[in-house]
């Protein structure tokens, strides 16, 4: 693994200031077992550690077990050996305290914007009058605001995801899982989603954890951010992004973030 920056490795990280790791995933690996007896291995021996408020990017090539990653942090799949822990305790089964957006929003086409939004805090069974004004206020956030009472059909490919976005923000999960949020979108849609979400995360401190096969996203994005090998995945390289808080779309056209996304495509390229 390569190291671009000095900063300090996962064994140091969980003394750091930051606090305990949110998630540690300690040589963790995954492997399926197909339909037809096959074992796939996805990834192989991950080391991980994020830190609270950490915007973490990953990028790999398709397959190399980036969603499984996410899943296992998200408890929907158990990891075949190692550890993963969360808060420095290890967990089992499905977590709810955590925000999850897709590639493809899903909404449901007969409920409006503002009930879309209002669907993960039905199901943790919130009272709607306490969450309702949070809701409200996020989608003014993301500039849904006067299109809450639309329905998916009405809306643009962006506006479902920031629906979407709003949807997993609602019940202030402590950690938001982004697996290619904003791969439908066209490009200029897209940057703006960037500038977007960088605004909500400072704004609200989150810890988010996003996938992309977008070099560019990852970098704009993130306070850090990994290269995945090839499946089985393991991570190639551990960035720290040292862009600054404050960034917009003149960030793109700089040397620096030129290098940076450079670094990273040597990483993606060299196997
Ligand atoms: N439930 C499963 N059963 C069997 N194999 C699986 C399962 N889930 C994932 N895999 C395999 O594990 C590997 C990694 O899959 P994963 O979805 O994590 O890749 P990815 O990096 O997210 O790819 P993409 O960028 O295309 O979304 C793939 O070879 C996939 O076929
Ligand atoms: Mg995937």
């Amino acid at each position: 693994m390569t190291d671009f920056a000095d900063r300090p490795t996962a064994g140091t990280q969980t003394e750091s200031p930051g606090g305990v790791p949110v998630v540690e995933f300690q040589g963790v690996s995954k492997t399926f077992t197909t339909r037809s007896g096959e074992s796939i291995e996805a990834l192989r021996d991950v080391d991980l550690s994020v830190q609270p408020g950490e915007l973490l990017t990953i990028v790999g090539v398709s397959g190399c077990g980036k969603s499984t990653l996410l899943r296992l942090v998200a408890g929907l799949v158990q990891p075949t050996s190692g550890r993963l822990l969360y808060e420095g305790e290890e967990r089992t089964g499905a977590r709810d305290d955590l925000g999850v957006v897709f590639q493809e929003s899903v909404l449901f086409p007969w409920r409006t914007v503002l009930d879309n939004a209002l669907v993960p805090a039905v199901i943790k069974r919130a009272r709607r009058a306490e969450v309702e004004p949070r809701v409200r206020q996020l989608l003014a956030d993301v500039g849904l605001s006067g299109f809450e009472k639309k329905y998916p059909f009405e809306l643009s490919g962006g506006m479902k995801q920031r629906t979407a976005l709003v949807a997993a923000l609602s019940t202030e999960p402590s950690v938001l899982l982004m697996d290619e949020p904003f791969g439908a979108l066209d490009a200029m849609t897209r940057e703006q989603m960037n500038v977007d979400l960088r605004r909500l995360w400072q704004e609200r401190s989150n810890t988010i954890i996003l996938i992309t096969h977008d070099v560019a996203e990852a970098v704009f994005l993130g306070t850090r951010a990994l290269v995945m090998t090839p499946r089985p995945g393991r991570i190639k390289a551990d960035m720290e992004i040292d862009l600054g808080a404050e960034r917009d779309i003149s960030l793109l056209g700089t040397a620096e973030f030129a290098t940076l996304t450079g670094k990273v495509r040597r990483e993606l390229d060299m196997n």
